[in-house]
């Protein structure tokens, strides 16, 4: 299939593999270093307004462009020995491999970890940048604010400059538990950040107005190296179901189930990043239908069921007249096209010639129908719980969703999905918090003990059910669950 052209991407290509996109982004970052290695070792030789220079000024912002165009921002970061294009991990080549060592041994006397270039880079940036960069002094801890404070000198904004992020004693208790606490804050912050971004862009859809999907789109990146370190930080946001917000909510809960199946399946980065922005797409349709049919407490009457049925037809409307169309892959747009139609056929849109749906369509639906059923709606105050929601999924199994990709998710979420609330064996009520990922201890996750006396505040304290007492017996184990609206707890303030 042909992709969109686009105006962003002049050299847009045709689908590839994840290996061959995975080569591709390796020998770009290759060539990266070996220019910004190439550039500070003569910008050490010449001055800066020296005409010599010139030529490998070009060749460096040649390089990072084309990567700025494709990705819209270019982060190159230092992790221990290891380089990161746009978070992905770089190999060096053989060849590569003295740039890759100047490079990082330069940047740590200086102790700066990152650099990001957030725009396209023009000449005159360059050259102050990087004369910036080579005079900082060895070993200041500033050296990454002194930095910034240059750039700002000549108004240069569009760079932005991290300092080296040490990592001491690597497999010591308290930098894990620290990396760990970081974790839970960046996923805090993409959370809310897409929450944010989506309510803009359907707000803007409703006014007629264009959306930016790019900012989507860095989400969506961010938001898939979460998913790949620790899937289950984004999954315990999905407990916090925002009844005032929902659709913003919805979006991208389901946002995050699905890159949690693509995850599962495989997908290399690009095609993960697709499948979260069709996901944060898939409803956005809704957006021209009036709020009254939306909300609507009672069932809807033909007429208001035939708009509902139109959404995804809508939505595809809406996808092909966004602003950055190069963005869009046409499985994007298939994706939000079929996300209702199910797996018999049966659903909407009507079609007249048989057809598969899709696979971002199939994945897109059991997500889709997970986090509704479990999420409080006007029509339905009382949701299902996680285990009720997935009991309802299986019984309808094939006719609605693809037998095998439910199978997935339930490995995911497990028998205990994430937020399920449970009696244990010791009298104690227990959180899911995060699941055991070993397929033979679904029912030993990682629990939150709730503190049954305590009124107000919430306690936290991490139980593991694989952990045995002195007589090698499990400690706790689960007996049933258990409903949170009988037992008036709110399970969104302990993913908090
Ligand atoms: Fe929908
Ligand atoms: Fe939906």
């Amino acid at each position: 299939m042909e992709t969109i052209s686009s105006t962003t991407q002049p050299k847009k290509v045709s689908p590839k593999s994840p290996d061959a996109r995975e080569a591709e982004l390796s020998k770009l970052g290759n060539n990266l270093v070996t220019k910004f290695h190439v550039l500070m070792r003569v910008s050490q030789i010449y001055d800066s307004k020296n005409v010599a220079l010139s030529q490998f000024i070009n060749e460096f912002l040649e390089t990072i462009n084309t990567l700025i165009k494709e990705s819209g921002i270019l982060s190159l970061k230092i992790i221990r020995d290891d380089f990161f294009l746009n978070d992905q991990r770089l190999r060096y080549s053989v060849e590569g491999f003295t740039s890759f060592k100047y490079l990082s041994t330069q940047w740590k006397k200086r102790l700066i970890g990152e650099v990001i270039f957030k725009t396209l880079v023009g000449e005159e940036m360059l050259r102050h940048f990087i004369y910036a960069f080579i005079n900082l002094e060895e070993g200041r801890e500033e050296n990454a604010d002194l930095l910034k404070k240059q750039l700002e000198s000549h108004q240069i904004t569009s760079i932005e400059v991290n300092p080296l992020e040490t990592v001491e004693g690597e497999e010591g208790e308290e930098s894990f538990t620290l990396r760990k606490e970081d974790h839970r804050e960046v996923g805090k912050k993409i959370f809310f950040e897409t929450i944010g971004t989506i309510k803009e862009v359907i707000t803007n859809i409703k006014g007629n107005q264009s959306a930016d999907v790019r900012k989507l789109k860095r989400l969506a990146q961010k938001a898939i190296h979460l998913v790949i370190e620790d899937e289950s930080i984004l999954l315990g946001m999905t407990m916090i179901k925002n009844y005032d917000e929902y659709t913003f909510n919805h979006s991208v809960n389901v946002s995050i189930y699905s890159l949690a199946i693509g995850k599962r399946l495989g997908f290399s980065k690009k095609i993960l990043t697709e499948l979260g922005i069709t996901a944060l797409l898939h409803d956005i349709g809704k957006s021209k239908i009036p709020r009254e049919v939306l909300n609507k407490p009672a069932s809807l009457n033909g007429e208001e069921w035939e708009m509902m049925k139109k959404h995804p037809l809508m939505g595809v409307e809406i996808v092909l007249n966004l602003k950055q169309l190069g963005e869009i892959n046409p499985r994007m747009v298939v994706g939000v096209f079929d996300h209702h139609l199910m797996n018999d056929l049966s659903g909407y849109p009507r079609l007249f010639l048989k057809k598969e749906v899709s696979l971002f369509g199939r994945i897109i639906q059991i997500a889709d129908a997970y986090d509704a059923m479990t999420t409080p709606r006007v029509y339905k105050k009382i949701p299902f719980t996680p285990e009720q929601a997935l009991a309802v999924m299986l019984r309808e199994k094939t006719v609605h969703f693809d037998p095998l990709l439910l199978k997935i998710f339930i490995g995911l979420v497990g028998i205990y999905p994430i937020g399920s609330l449970v009696l244990l064996n010791t009298h104690e009520i227990g959180i899911v918090y995060k699941s055991n990922h070993d397929p033979k201890l679904l029912d030993r996750p990682i629990l939150l003990l709730v503190d049954r006396d305590q009124t107000g505040g919430v306690q936290k304290e991490l139980v593991d059910l694989t952990e045995a007492d002195e007589t090698g017996n499990y400690r706790r184990s689960i007996v049933k669950t258990l409903d949170p609206y009988k037992y008036h707890i709110d399970i969104a303030k302990y993913f908090l």
